[in-house]
């Protein structure tokens, strides 16, 4: 199997669970400055992997790496929407061109693959009811809402119009090992963490009643292969969260009780971070559950604890 953004958080813990299951694993990633890509993710499997430092963006080299891989899951990407929204055309580069030269390059070298998108939760935007199927309206917030749902599209028109195996997943909030911790704009889970580590209070705004879905990266990892290696999935899009909708305020709780000494401090809205608030999110799991057997495995204390104790290793190489 092929994984583009494999260095990053979701990307590397796929990779890890592949070369246990025993598949023969290469990874590309272009490795650009302040995302997720980082060697040590994939440390212990490095020897096993074959790794590519290349940019889905570039379509010579995709049309020669493509050949040769049953399984293609890319999760090469733009990840941060307050970005996308001060930098749409890189957002659009990265996220739409960039899985467009994918798609070319299995269209022109290697028809047989079954390919993964990494869409997001983004894609609904403002929450109009829980929890959420994936039927639900598309009220995108953010450039990169509208972006990862014209990536689900393009794989979608692939499959139709060239008979490429696609399927694409609604990621909803991920966190756990493996993610950078250079900055806050990605999972606020982990960047909750970092903050913990470093003895700083952890802010909630409002009343801190706001439900998120937070899914373990290694159930994620599980639920993407589960996907891939079911029938009948080509040419979906699933919702993948842990079906849970938690209170911030009680997994910033979490945290501040696996870093004991942790303050959780309440404060205002601010003004510009109301704009982008989608409401409570809870993913509606019936579809994916059904076409592969897949349910979470770890709950939010259990996996916010394994998280604690993999950074507290860690940090140095994280931030
Ligand atoms: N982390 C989240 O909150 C979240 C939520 C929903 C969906 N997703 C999606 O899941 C995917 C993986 O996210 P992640 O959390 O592992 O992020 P990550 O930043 O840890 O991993 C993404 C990887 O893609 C690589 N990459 C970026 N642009 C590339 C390019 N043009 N060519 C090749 N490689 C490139 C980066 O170097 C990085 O290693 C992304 O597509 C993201 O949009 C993430």
């Amino acid at each position: 199997m092929l994984i583009t953004g494999g260095a990053g958080m979701i990307g590397s813990t796929i990779a890890h669970l592949a070369v246990a299951l025993g598949a023969r694993v290469g990874i590309l990633d272009a490795m650009l400055p302040l995302y997720g890509g980082n060697l040590v993710n994939l440390r212990g499997i490095l020897d096993e992997i074959q790794f590519i430092e290349g940019d889905i963006r570039n379509l010579d080299l995709m049309r020669r790496v493509v050949p040769g891989y049953d399984y293609i899951f890319n999760l090469a990407g733009q990840v941060s929407y307050v970005d996308s929204n001060t930098d749409p055309l890189l957002d659009l580069d990265i996220n739409c061109k960039g899985h467009l030269q994918v798609l070319e390059a299995c269209r022109l070298e290697n028809t047989q693959a079954r390919l993964l998108f990494a869409s997001s939760r983004f894609v609904y935007g403002r929450i109009e009811y829980n929890p959420v199927d994936e039927n639900h309206p598309f009220n995108c917030l953010s450039i990169y809402g509208i972006h990862k749902l014209a990536g689900e599209k393009y794989y979608r028109f692939y499959q139709e119009a060239y008979g490429l195996k696609t399927v694409s997943v609604r990621i909803a909030n991920p966190y756990g090992p493996r993610q950078q911790m250079k900055h806050s704009k990605y999972g606020i889970l982990n960047w909750f963490v970092r903050l913990a580590l470093m003895g700083q209070p952890l802010t909630v705004f409002g009343d801190g009643q706001q439900r998120r879905d937070y899914i373990f990266n290694e159930d994620l990892a599980e639920a993407c292969v589960a996907l891939m290696l079911s029938p009948g999935t080509e040419g979906r899009v699933y919702n993948l969260g842990a079906g849970t909708g938690v209170p911030f305020i009680e997994m910033a709780g979490l945290v501040a009780e696996a870093v004991p000494g942790t303050e959780v401090r309440q404060v205002e809205w601010p003004q510009d971070r109301y704009f982008v608030e989608t409401g409570d999110y809870r993913s509606d799991l019936t579809r994916i559950t059904a076409a592969s057997g897949w349910r979470p495995q770890t709950t939010l204390k259990h996996g916010i604890e394994l998280t604690v104790a993999y950074y507290r290793e860690h940090q140095q190489d994280y931030w």
